[in-house]
């Protein structure tokens, strides 16, 4: 998995509960990996239109400082499917460990939101990922 992006847990992030709010870190995963997306498949025009079974492992605290990871699972004819992890960061130890895990799916689209073929250069490139 490669390192994405990295995020701190502010006050303004925490629910009702004391922890992450869920919402918060499924937009931060999805914005990394759309973007990672984008790159892979030499476009700005990526759209997700999956996000699978999310799994919030471990609770998320002010302060605490989360590193998104992604890897490439598939690549499709016009998708390309990534899975995800959130791992929070121990700046003291330098420990990390998975607090949330998913696979999303994006779509390239023409001008006018129609799925289209993905580059053939990108699809060999990951043909065994
Ligand atoms: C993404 C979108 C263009 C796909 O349209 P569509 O009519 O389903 O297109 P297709 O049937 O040709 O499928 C296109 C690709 O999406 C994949 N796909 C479609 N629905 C899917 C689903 N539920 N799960 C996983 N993959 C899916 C197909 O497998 C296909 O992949 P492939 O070409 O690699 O085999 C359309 O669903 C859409 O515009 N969705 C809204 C996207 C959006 O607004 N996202 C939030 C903001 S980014």
């Amino acid at each position: 998995m490669i390192l994405l992006t990295q995020k701190l847990c502010m006050l303004r992030d925490i629910g009702i509960h004391g922890n992450l709010f869920g919402g918060t870190m499924i937009s931060w995963i999805d914005e990394a990996a759309a973007t990672y997306a984008a790159q892979i498949c030499h476009t700005p025009n990526m759209v997700t239109v999956k996000i699978e079974e999310v799994v919030f492992q471990k609770a998320v605290k002010a302060g605490q400082q989360i590193k998104i990871y992604a890897k490439v699972e598939k690549v499709g004819n016009t998708s390309i499917a990534l899975s995800v992890e959130a791992r929070r960061y121990n700046v003291y130890s330098t420990e990390e460990s998975v607090v949330c895990s998913t696979r999303i799916v994006f779509v390239r689209i023409d001008e006018v939101g129609e799925a289209v073929p993905i580059p053939q250069l990108v699809k060999d490139r990951y043909r065994n990922e």
